[in-house]
């Protein structure tokens, strides 16, 4: 198989480095935004127990595009349209695109006839990856991954061999025939320890502090609503008790959310808590908690570093 990985982050170069090491058949490239401009083809990662590596990236071209099998998109939610429309015209028909990314709403953004075209999973991941600096990365954790095809039609043995082929990099990968309700489910995750993390500029597992606990309750019961206009059946106590886990888990980890806010950059927000905001409306279900929070980060992250701060305060007190 002729795979992209599309990214030169911590989730793109943590898939790359194990796809390039596998002993499965591929021919693997990196399509990273900065190609144009890296005269250094080094990566540098560190496992999960601090052993080093340094490897060669072999980057996509025109002609690694065209005959590509499988691309797999490891940007962030927001930049998912525009990373595919640069290499649409390029990509063979049925191709397998992966989108390895938080939030949800990026396939309805797609254009009508690329989803027609392609075949199209969602990637759930908890491994977790950290971007020292450009082109190196550790990996922190040691998570496991979904997978599932959201749109497309592609024979059960296809599917299979693509997961066997990702399985064999970087254990332990699943495929399920039901992939939406796990993205709820982490959609969920992110829609609590995302936006409290980020606003009050605290570890993942400070989420579990008594103090945000009806503020989580409203966030979920929303969320709830929500999801059930759309088919899809969620429990709020089982929702915290996952979330929970998840923040002890993780306990001192920094959010990919407060990481974005504390480098002043764009954040998944339109698709995390923006996106139940957005499905409230379609369906006349008011989701003030999860707007609030939407709004709230929205500015966080338009503003200067003290402003933020100013911010953060407020958003602690209410
Ligand atoms: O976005 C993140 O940081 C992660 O998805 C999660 C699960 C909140 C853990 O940090």
């Amino acid at each position: 198989m002729n795979i992209i990985v599309v990214g030169q982050g911590a989730m793109g170069l943590l898939w790359y480095h194990h796809l390039a090491i596998s002993t499965a058949a591929t021919n693997l490239s990196l399509l990273a935004s900065t190609q144009h401009n890296l005269d250094d083809d080094n990566y540098y990662f560190s496992d999960h127990q601090g052993l080093a590596y340094q490897g060669k990236l072999n980057y996509a071209y025109d002609e690694e595009i065209k005959n590509a099998d499988v691309i797999f998109l490891c940007v962030k939610s927001f930049k998912i349209n525009t990373a595919l429309k640069k290499i649409a015209p390029q990509l063979k028909a049925n191709t397998h695109i992966i989108l390895a990314h938080n939030g949800m709403g990026t396939l309805a953004e797609l254009p009508k006839e690329f989803i027609n075209q392609h075949n199209i999973y969602a990637l759930l991941t908890t491994h977790g990856c950290l971007r020292e600096a450009s082109l190196n990365i550790t990996h922190t954790g040691i998570g496991i991954t979904d997978i599932g095809l959201v749109s497309g039609r592609v024979d059960i043995t296809e599917q299979q061999a693509l997961t066997c082929l990702l399985n064999k990099a970087l254990p332990c990968v699943k495929l399920h025939n039901n992939i939406i309700e796990k993205q709820w489910l982490k959609l969920a995750i992110n829609c609590v320890i995302n936006p409290i993390t980020a606003l009050h500029d605290i570890n993942n597992g400070q989420v579990n502090n008594h103090v945000f606990t009806l503020q989580i309750e409203a966030i979920l019961s929303e969320l709830v609503l929500v999801a059930k206009s759309e088919g899809i059946h969620l429990n709020t106590d089982i929702l915290i008790k996952k979330i929970r886990q998840v923040a002890t888990a993780t306990a001192k980890n920094c959010s990919s959310m407060r990481c974005d806010v504390l480098a002043h950059k764009q954040t998944e927000i339109n698709y995390i808590n923006g996106y139940v905001h957005k499905l409230g409306l379609k369906h006349s279900i008011a989701t003030p908690e999860n707007t609030q929070l939407w709004q709230t980060v929205l500015r966080l992250a338009s503003f200067d570093s003290s402003a933020s701060s100013e911010l953060r305060t407020n958003g602690m007190e209410g």
